[in-house]
């Protein structure tokens, strides 16, 4: 097959002037070259010359823009080598790489997805899993949107708090999508403000089985991925806890009991994970401003803003920055434990509230 490659290299975007001298020129070796079926394989121009012996300017990252219109194999030999597009540390240390992350439905899950999308956008997987799998394939959307096809998502609907499904969970993913490099257990919940003696059978039930049991049968389902790689094992580990795992209050009893099970489960995984390189984490945020209170209160969105009056709290991207911040620190570096306030909170009960 005869292959024909043009590439055309103003700086971008380019001046007037500029296309003016470019265009026709281009136009016209186009329609020759395309006319003999020859190949037209048009080089940028040189970098400009080093004006009085200072070094010439550095290249910079999208100042050329490439036009393929067909490819020619043999042909490549010839060209100059393609142009780096240069990428950040922690974009690096995300390529090729698996994410999987639970409760991406909603608040600090789905923007930690976006995040991931936005910090490494061209060569990522990201398994997106919740209850509500249109919110997942409306975030797929979004990061499709945003980033392109760099990124691939997954969305799949999974509860965690219904054990058969997380024990079927891996098998019955394609396969290209089982090489899991981070897990970001964050799928949890609240429910109510109950104190014993009143504490909602139900409600207690959904709250361990989600935040605690869901955690940990995702853990242990994704582990022997992680376990099977070189030196003992490699991979990411964060659990999203809370300071109300650190600090009980009342009105808290099953979140602050089931948060701190988190907490003691995730340091004893740190220990038990020691000879490996698998690095097991903890973000605990202080009040961020999610879905989170009106699942606490039954859907009572008065009661839900009523938390939040009067108050800055974090965001859900607060939150996912410092995920995606620990999940791209250098392989030898564990930020273990991580407490998030916003400006105005100094305990799980202590915040300032202004007009209150
Ligand atoms: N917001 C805060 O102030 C705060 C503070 C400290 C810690 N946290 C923790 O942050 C995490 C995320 O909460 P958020 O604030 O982002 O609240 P959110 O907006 O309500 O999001 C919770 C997410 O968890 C998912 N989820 C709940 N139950 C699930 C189940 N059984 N199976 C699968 N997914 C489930 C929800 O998805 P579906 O409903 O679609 O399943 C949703 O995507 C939780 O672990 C929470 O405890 C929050």
């Amino acid at each position: 097959m005869r292959v024909i490659v043009a590439r055309f290299a103003p700086r971008c975007p380019p001046s007037k002037p500029q296309q003016q001298q470019h265009l026709p020129h281009l136009h016209l070796l186009l329609r020759r070259r395309i006319a003999s079926s020859a190949l037209v394989l048009e080089p940028p121009p040189p970098p400009p010359p080093a004006r009085r012996g200072l070094p010439a300017p550095p290249l910079i990252a999208g100042r050329f823009a490439r036009t393929t219109v067909a490819v020619d194999a043999s042909s490549r030999s010839r060209l100059p080598p393609a142009r780096t597009i240069m990428t950040s540390a922690a974009s690096q240390r995300l390529a090729g790489k698996t994410i999987l992350i639970t409760g991406a439905s909603s608040g600090i899950g789905r923007s930690t997805a976006l995040e991931f999308a936005r910090t490494s956008p061209n060569d990522l997987r990201l398994v997106l899993t919740a209850r509500r799998v249109d919110a997942l394939r409306d975030l797929a959307d979004q990061i499709r949107n945003e980033v392109g096809q760099g990124v691939k998502v997954l969305p799949v609907k999974l509860d965690v708090s219904n054990a058969d499904e997380i024990r079927g969970f891996v098998a019955c993913l394609p396969e290209e999508w089982r090489d899991i490099h981070v897990l970001v257990n964050n799928a949890g919940l609240v429910k109510g403000v109950a104190r014993a003696p009143d504490i909602d059978e139900q409600d207690m039930d959904v709250v361990f089985s989600t935040n605690v049991t869901g955690l940990i049968n995702m853990t242990q389902a994704i582990l022997p991925i992680f376990q099977g790689r070189p030196g003992g094992g490699q991979g990411d580990i964060i659990n999203v806890g809370s300071i109300a795992g650190r600090e009980a209050y009342p009105g808290g009893s099953i979140y602050c009991a089931s948060k701190a099970a988190v907490r003691s489960f995730t340091d004893t995984l740190r220990k038990e994970l020691i000879a490996t390189r698998i690095r097991v984490i903890e973000i605990d945020p202080g009040q961020v401003e999610t879905e989170f209170s009106l699942v606490r209160f039954y859907g009572d969105k008065a009661k839900a803003d009523a938390v939040y009056a009067g108050v800055e709290p974090l965001t859900p991207d607060d939150i996912a920055e410092a995920i995606v911040f620990t999940a791209t620190r250098r392989e030898n570096v564990v930020i273990a434990d991580t407490l998030i306030y916003p400006n105005h909170q100094a305990s799980a009960l202590i915040m300032h509230r202004k007009n209150v």
